[in-house]
Formats: C-alpha cells, sequence, structure tokens
C-alpha cells in the first residue's frame, strides 16, 4: 500500500501518519516544485489561479515503480472546492489501471466539497473506494475515525 498526500499546514500529513502506522504502508509525500504562501490569503491567490488555469504543477518526486502498489490511499485537503493542484498533477502523472484509490481529506467549513467527486472524475480506470473527510480542528483526535474507516475497508493491520 502506498499513502500519497499533500499537505501544506500539517493537517492531511496527521491523518496520512494514522493511516501508515494502522495499515504498514509506505509514505510519500507529494510535494510542488513551486512554494504557496507564505501568508494563507497568498496560498488561497494562487490555488484560485491555478485552479483558473487548470494549472497542473511540477512536482519535485514522482514514484518510480507504482507497479508495486495495488492500492493507493490519496490525501489532500479542500482548497477553493476541490483538491489542490499538485495532487491533479500526482494523479495524472502515475499509472493507476486495475489499481484500488482510497480518498481522504481534510477541510474547513465547506466540508470536502467537489473534491472527491473531481477525484471520481478523472479517467484514472482505478476502482476508488469510500472516502474519509475530516474537519481541520477535529484532526488530532480523529484517530478512531480513521481505524473504524480502515476497518470497515478491510485494511487494518492486525495488531
Ligand atoms: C489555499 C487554500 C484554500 C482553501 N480552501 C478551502 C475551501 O474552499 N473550503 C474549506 O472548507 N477549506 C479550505 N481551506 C482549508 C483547508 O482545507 C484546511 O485547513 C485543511 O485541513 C488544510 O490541510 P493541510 O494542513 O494538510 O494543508 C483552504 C486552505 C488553503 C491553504
Amino acid at each position: 500500500m502506498l499513502i500519497a498526500y499533500f499537505s501544506l499546514s500539517g493537517n492531511t500529513r496527521l491523518i496520512a501518519r494514522d493511516i501508515q502506522r494502522m495499515t504498514g504502508g509506505e509514505l510519500f509525500e507529494i510535494r510542488p516544485v513551486r512554494r504557496y504562501g507564505p501568508d494563507f490569503d497568498t496560498a488561497v491567490e494562487q490555488a484560485r489561479q491555478e485552479l483558473r488555469e487548470q494549472a497542473r504543477p511540477k512536482l519535485k518526486e514522482t514514484i518510480s515503480d507504482m507497479s508495486r502498489y495495488d492500492v493507493v490511499f490519496v490525501g489532500f485537503p479542500n482548497w477553493v472546492g476541490t483538491m489542490p493542484m499538485p495532487v491533479f498533477s500526482f494523479l495524472e502523472q502515475h499509472d493507476f489501471r486495475e489499481k484500488t484509490i482510497v480518498p481522504f481529506c481534510t477541510h474547513g467549513t465547506s466540508g470536502p466539497a467537489n473534491t472527491i467527486n473531481d477525484l471520481k472524475a478523472l479517467p484514472l480506470h482505478a476502482t476508488v473506494r469510500d472516502a474519509l473527510s475530516v474537519y481541520r480542528n477535529d484532526v488530532r483526535d480523529a484517530e478512531g475515525r480513521v481505524r473504524a474507516w480502515l476497518k470497515d475497508l478491510g485494511y487494518l493491520k492486525e495488531d
């Protein structure tokens, strides 16, 4: 299993680490070359512009051998209603045919919005399982929810 995630302020990373501990999968951080910020308003402006342009920001690293993984967790924050554009870059730069994608999302007051539907609309030819969405103020107390979700999906490592 692979747990690929994008996180600017650390919330999605916390969930990714919970998943890593509970499944034993490998972690991969989706890191764009260009930085967002330094402050929130600048990041929102950058995100809006990238969404308008349907940008596919260049990533620092990609996965060299995706065939090693059958199940790929893909985690991201809600950015202006959809996934951050670097997550689109990641999804489009790898071959997900015959794989299972398990999305997870952190968000503010607007919830996961279109994130999951936009992921499902990409022509990835993968099976997409039920997503977990966590409000940003709840990420530190989300272990129980993460565990229950993984157990339902059948990915919880026996401990
Ligand atoms: C550029 C940007 C855009 C955002 N847009 C939204 C949004 O449209 N709706 C929402 O509920 N939260 C929005 N947020 C809040 C994030 O989804 C939330 O804080 C998330 O947990 C951040 O995850 P991270 O710490 O892994 O980066 C936005 C945050 C940023 C930085």
